[in-house]
């Protein structure tokens, strides 16, 4: 061939490649489309007195094309030194972005199989929350957590954080003595005497579930693939709202194919814990708040679990395709949990999801292009624009597919797709082409009846979106209305009322209830001192607005120690509505107790 068409060729294919990168993933500075790392040998040890974690991040290199450098994320690490095969390698950063970090280019001069960096966290480093022992449950010992869901693995380990690339990892960790560390990999079940674990992951995963916590932490039995890590005060509570696990996990294997990660163990956080669960392979994170003593909250252990499937198993290629991690995990934790309480059961969570989804729709705006399936979120922090609309507007598509060609028929589909794409990561217009090729193979179907585009690269809620129906809410709808008609709350029979019906009651009370209303529904029904979360979150919001100053103590122990974000963002907006300074002065006192995702988020409501 000729040299001047060699070159054409060469340009041609680096402007595709570079094409394709944008594409690939607008969150991370790698690429791994030119070499990637497979394999990370993690060798470091968890500081408590100084707050930070430190040691060597070792990555086996697989080259796809011909570079002398690999790329990797880090955000405010102190890099040490950088060596292959015992050799010094030199390095470059680019410029520090306050959202994704910064590259760390790092030369491979003669080897490309290995690469070693020497580093350490910084102070504040975002994915890790240090707490003081007051902040545990047994006071005494201190705790360390990781968040590192969306972009934050970069913040505790250099690497390519992107969740289109994967590794298998062994890490050694070494912590004090008197305390646990658990991964998300093959855990120890007790401490040892000389403080030195090592885990291991065989399944290869992407960066944002690698996952660390230590603390003073206990294990105990569930069944024989399942367990619990907590605090020891903790354990005996926890291991009865979570007895169903195993039994969960057997009715997800039969619907949806064998679990692939041998064990599925939960561990029980501290209160501040930002989130309501994070999928961590082998160890599902929870938040201390679904722990309401009746079993009501365990629906989010089953989407944890139905995370080993989609998220974990078959993974959404970049945060713009969200919806493929978030969409089909609802769906599945429906399944699972219409398995385990029947339909009546399930329909409830299903109308509680499509208010959720009516009111985020209504919030963003229905003509919004974060309410689009296919997200574009080019330049912004991906954490902003992961909302409800993943969630629930993708669990409503996937139910219209399931009405539309009946659930034998989407099921094996279901099947076949997390089992051709086990251990890989699938964009949206990927997905659809597969789901084009494999379910709906009728063009007309697909445009004029189940209207793909509209549902992923369209707006609000499509009008041909699943009615649902849910006959035991129907019956709380006639006690609202009966209250609304002012009927003496004493008659209203809400016996065995599930929380769930509780939670429709609250939230579809009108939005202009008296102050007396909501005083003798308190004096009836005690919400003030639920032990449901869920509850106390919708009952603040109620309280603040109609000037309950009974609930204000409650509400205030509750802001300092719950972290959770899904329940602060409410409850602090509601608070700069109608009483902005209690809002500041709470704030005050309980920022310091919040994981960085929280604070981020509530600094931009109170500040
Ligand atoms: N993977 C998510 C949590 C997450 C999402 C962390 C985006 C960071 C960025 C997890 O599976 C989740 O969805 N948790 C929910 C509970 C669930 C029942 C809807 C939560 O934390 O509220
Ligand atoms: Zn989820």
């Amino acid at each position: 061939m000729k040299k001047k068409y060699l070159l054409i060729i060469i340009l041609v294919s680096n402007l595709n490649c570079n094409i394709n990168n944008k594409l690939m993933d607008n969150h991370s500075f790698s690429r791994p489309d030119q070499i990637f790392t497979k394999h990370l040998d993690l060798d470091i040890e968890v500081d408590f007195f100084n707050k930070k974690i430190f040691g060597e991040a070792k990555y086996k290199l697989e080259k796809l094309k011909s570079v002398n450098h690999i790329i990797l994320d880090i955000y405010n690490l102190k890099i040490l030194k950088i060596e292959s095969n015992g050799t010094k390698c030199s390095y470059s950063l680019g410029k520090h972005d306050s959202i994704f970090g910064q590259s760390l280019k790092i030369n491979l001069e003669k080897h490309y199989d290995e690469i070693s960096i020497f580093y350490e966290t910084i102070k504040g480093a975002k994915a890790l929350q240090w707490l003081d022992p007051n902040q545990t449950a047994g006071k005494k010992n201190p705790f360390l957590f990781t968040q590192s869901q969306a972009i934050l693995a970069r913040t505790w380990i250099p690497c390519q954080d992107s969740p289109g690339v994967r590794f298998t990892y062994n890490a050694k960790v070494k912590v004090p003595k008197n305390l646990l560390p658990v991964m998300s990999a093959v855990n120890p079940f007790e401490k040892n005497d000389i403080g030195i674990y090592n885990f291991t992951m065989t399944q290869p995963i992407p960066a944002y579930l690698m996952a660390l916590s230590v603390g003073d932490l206990q294990f105990k039995k569930l069944g024989k693939h399942t367990g619990i890590y907590a605090e020891p005060s903790m354990l005996l509570k926890a291991s009865f709202e979570f007895e169903n696990t195993e039994k969960m996990l057997k009715l997800a294997e039969d619907m949806f194919g064998k679990y692939l990660w041998d064990r599925f163990d939960l561990l029980v956080l501290p209160p501040s814990f930002p989130f309501g669960g994070m999928e961590n392979p082998k160890l599902t994170f929870v938040t201390p708040t679904i722990l309401s003593g009746d079993r009501s909250l365990t629906s989010l252990i089953a989407h944890e679990l139905a995370h080993s499937w989609s998220g974990n198993l078959v993974t959404n290629k970049t945060w713009d395709d969200f919806w493929l991690n978030e969409g089909f995990t609802v769906y599945l934790e429906r399944r699972i949990i219409e398995r385990l309480k029947g339909r009546d059961y399930s329909d409830m969570l299903t109308l509680l999801g499509k208010q959720d989804l009516e009111h985020t729709v209504s919030e963003i705006g229905k003509d919004h292009e974060n309410t689009h399936l296919k997200l574009n979120l080019v330049k912004q922090d991906p954490d902003n624009g992961l909302t409800d609309i993943a969630y629930e507007k993708g669990f409503f598509f996937l139910k219209l597919l399931e009405e539309k060609f009946g659930r034998k028929q989407f099921d094996l589909f279901l099947n076949k797709y997390f089992n051709e794409y086990k251990f890989k990561a699938i964009d949206t217009e990927e997905f659809v082409e597969y789901l084009t090729n494999n379910l709906i193979k009728d063009g007309d179907i697909a445009i004029n009846e189940i209207q793909i585009d509209k549902w992923i690269y369209g707006p609000g809620i499509p009008d041909n979106c699943p009615q649902v129906k849910s006959s035991k809410f129907n019956k709380v709808i006639q006690i609202v209305d009966q209250f609304n008609n002012g009927f003496k709350i004493e008659k209203i029979k809400s016996n065995n009322w599930s929380s769930h019906e509780w939670l429709y009651f609250l939230r579809n009370l009108p939005p202009n209830i008296s102050y007396d209303q909501v005083k003798n529904l308190d004096d009836m029904f005690n919400f003030t001192d639920s032990g449901n979360s869920e509850i106390l979150n919708i009952w603040f919001q109620i309280a603040i607005k109609t000037n309950y100053k009974k609930a204000d103590k409650a509400m205030e122990k509750f802001l300092v120690n719950v972290g959770r974000r899904k329940f602060l963002e409410p409850i602090y907006s509601e608070l700069m509505k109608y009483k902005p300074n209690k809002a500041k002065s709470i704030y005050k006192k309980a920022r310091m107790n919040y994981h960085s995702v929280s604070k981020s988020t509530i600094d931009k409501i109170v500040f």
